[in-house]
């Protein structure tokens, strides 16, 4: 142990921190329960004992003085002591006077550092009976472990602990981020700021934001003011949020990265300023044309269709679009104060170029043989402006160009381009963004993010050169103010883990076991991704009691891949803007079922050992599944949402009285009847259907029941 705190505890204060218990129960703690960190630290040693928090809890601080990082960081986490145990801590606030040598909880940093990309982030962290001490190298290394601290406070028996561990930690990977698109729907301040809160939990320390795009300019500029006055319907973040938010981040150890996506998915700013586009205006934010997807189409159709569509653009042939972009960047560089500056450039397909002659000429007298390299030469404009304001330019995979493209981070994403990344060219010179396979707008289980991801497979540390980290990401067609938060979490710490922990760490049931309990724990953080899915419920009960609808709703998912986007994409046009309610089940169910795993752990100990409780755990939900139909029909007739989902309700309780059946049978002598395998196979059958573009999420798992053995999950499932 770094440090040895126990030698400067004064006896007595030792004595006081293990006896002065105000309850009189007992923490069985004989070092080997489980712990429930995520991400999972690089080393952890779990000791005998713990340590109980008490009244006298209080931090001791070694760093410099002005070091403002540190001083909010303890802060926040004494402050998580008090929300979480409501103990009156005799420590009030931890300052540089007010702390004491006898702390129980000891800080040591050795030199203050704000978040750059790279630095220190590793620290040990070092639990005992009647100590805890946190080393780390430089500031942003205590943040990354007063996280795991606030995460290993626990509760048994009433009494607040934190077990005995030693930890030594560092990441796996330097960038580890967060992407939201605030341009399609536009998300409060104060949510992105609990978007942050999360974050810091998880150890992420990137929050990219899609700031522009063709629904929404997200952002106030003084130079241009017709940006946002034009291209946000009213909903952008001044320049004053914008820095409050930074200053937030930073003291949270995060980096803000501003993306405005050019030369596509731009219209924001052509309603505005017209004279930036390639085709004829004028302009309104919005949608862009999109394919109609017939039925029985192709992945290749669709996308030969989607290469035809006519999707305004920058025109990249005239001076003037440089020296707005140049004035842009400069105002921008200056309001972000971090490092990296993100300019899209995905999805240009190129349509509005071919179809405007001027450009055409301008090719052809450039000798730019088709609307890849124009487009190449627009990012390398760009890159050289971003460069000149002092900014490291990132880009989505469509920027590079073989041979071309240099000093650029390229942000690797499509799920339709399967190459291997270690190979790639890409890397020539530049460094890569993993968010292949980290798409949360997908609606896939978090273990597909987990396990799925483009990342290089060799285990450990060390990694490829290349590659800096990876980015979640949370698209926002299908997301606005009122799910995002239910979205992305706890689902982004899936990711968090994959970019922090070493390459090995695969457990899938673990992982889940780790990822619910840090919903719970987000919640109590204030992050919405509970009351999210609280408030809907609520608004589809209207008057009567919630219990019915969340006891359907918990065991539904929202249909897996773009098939929802697909859908929104045929809708009419005020159907799916920006402002178009998104309050449909199928908004408001989560990806990952907690319910659906109660289920399936109760099933795979049931099938390993038949034991009584785990029988009672399957027969329990299977008769609240059951009786549930009959209680919802009252709510039908109230709330057309319901309504939409109310042939899953009926399959839900038909479903679970065949499976009670077939467990009563099996119970009593092991083996159901003919006629009781045939109706729960029946019932399989019509569950499996789609209502409302959602799934029951618990049908697998009761197959499972069907055929006497838990199958594995799949590892993925299709996009389209
Ligand atoms: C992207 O998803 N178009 C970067």
């Amino acid at each position: 142990m770094p440090g040895g705190l126990e030698a400067s505890l004064s006896p007595q204060a030792a004595a006081t921190a293990s006896a002065a218990s105000t309850l009189s129960g007992t923490v069985d703690h004989s070092g080997t329960q489980r712990l429930s960190l995520m991400p999972l630290p690089r080393t952890t040693s779990v000791r005998q004992g713990v340590l109980r928090m008490e009244r006298d809890f209080r931090f001791h601080v070694e760093c410099a003085p002005n070091d403002q990082v540190l001083w909010s960081g303890v802060n926040r986490a004494l402050q998580w002591v008090k929300n979480t145990t409501g103990l009156p801590l005799a420590q009030e606030v931890a300052t540089a006077e007010s702390t004491t040598p006898n702390g129980i909880f000891s800080i040591r940093v050795q030199k203050p550092a704000t978040m750059i990309m790279g630095t220190d982030e590793s620290s040990s962290l070092t639990v005992t009976p009647t100590s805890i001490v946190l080393n780390a190298p430089a500031t942003i290394g205590v943040l990354r472990g007063l996280a795991t601290f606030r995460q290993l406070v626990d509760r048994e028996n009433g009494i607040y602990y934190l077990p005995a561990v030693s930890i030594s930690d560092s990441p796996r990977y330097p960038w580890r981020g967060l992407m939201i698109d605030v341009a399609r729907h536009f998300v409060h301040i104060d949510s992105i700021k609990r978007n942050i809160d999360a974050m810091e939990m998880v150890k992420l320390n990137v929050l990219h934001l899609h700031l522009s795009d063709n629904e929404g300019f997200r952002v106030e500029s003084r130079v241009f003011p017709k940006l946002q006055l034009d291209g946000s319907e009213g909903q952008y973040y001044t320049q004053d949020a914008i820095r409050d938010l930074s200053a937030y981040a930073g003291a949270r150890g995060i980096l803000v990265v501003p993306e405005f996506d050019m030369p596509s998915h731009s219209i924001s700013w052509l309603a505005g300023y017209p004279e930036l586009s390639s085709s004829p205006g004028p302009f309104r934010p919005g949608n862009p044309p999109n394919v109609t997807i017939r039925p029985g189409m192709s992945q290749q159709e669709i996308m030969a269709e989607t290469q035809a569509l006519k999707i305004p653009a920058f025109d990249p042939t005239r001076e003037t679009t440089y020296a707005f972009i140049d004035r842009f960047v400069e105002e921008m560089a200056e309001l972000f104060p971090g490092h990296y500056f993100h300019i899209g450039a995905d999805e240009n397909n190129g349509a509005v170029w071919r179809a405007n002659p001027k450009i055409v000429a301008y090719m052809k007298e450039h000798n730019l043989p088709d609307t890849h390299a124009l487009q190449t030469y627009f990012v390398a404009c760009v890159q050289a402006i971003v460069k000149k304001h002092g900014k490291q330019a990132v880009a989505w995979e469509e920027a590079y160009a073989a041979g071309q493209t240099q000093d650029l981070i390229l942000q690797v994403w499509s799920p339709f381009a399967r190459t291997d990344l270690a190979q790639t060219p890409m890397t020539d010179g530049n460094k890569l963004l993993v968010s292949r396979g980290f798409y949360l707008d997908t609606f896939l289980p978090a273990h597909v993010c987990y396990l799925g991801d483009a990342l290089p497979r060799e285990s450990g540390y060390g990694q490829d050169q290349a590659v800096l980290g990876g980015e979640t990401a949370m698209w926002s067609e299908l997301e606005d103010q009122w799910n995002m938060e239910s979205r992305i979490w706890p689902r982004a710490g899936a990711v968090a883990e994959r970019l922090w922990s070493p390459a090995d760490v695969q457990n899938v049931e673990d992982m889940y076991r780790r990822l619910f309990r840090l919903g719970f724990m987000l919640d109590h953080a204030s992050v919405n991704n509970l009351v999210d899915y609280d408030r809907h419920i609520r608004r589809f009960a209207g008057p009567l009691p919630v219990g019915p609808v969340r006891t359907l709703l918990d065991v539904l998912s929202p249909v897996k891949g773009y098939r929802r986007l697909a859908g929104l994409m045929q809708r009419p046009a005020n159907e799916r803007n920006s402002l178009a309610p998104l309050d449909e089940v199928a908004d408001v169910v989560m990806v990952d079922s907690a319910t659906k795993y109660d289920f399936r752990w109760a099933l795979a100990d049931y099938l390993r050992t038949r034991s009584a409780a785990s029988e009672g755990k399957l027969r329990n939900l299977l008769m609240l599944w059951a009786n549930n139909d009959a209680l919802l029909q009252p709510y039908f007739a109230q709330s057309k949402e319901l309504q939409e989902v109310s042939e899953h309700s009926r399959n839900l309780s038909d479903l679970a009285n065949a499976a009670l059946q077939f467990l009563n049978a099996l119970s009593k002598d092991d083996s159901p009847e003919a006629n009781q395998k045939a109706a729960l196979e029946a019932a399989l059958k019509v569950a499996k259907s789609v209502h409302g573009e959602t799934e029951i999420a618990v049908v697998p798992e009761i197959e499972d029941l069907f055929l006497g053995k838990l199958e594995p999950e799949p590892k993925t499932y299709p996009l389209v």
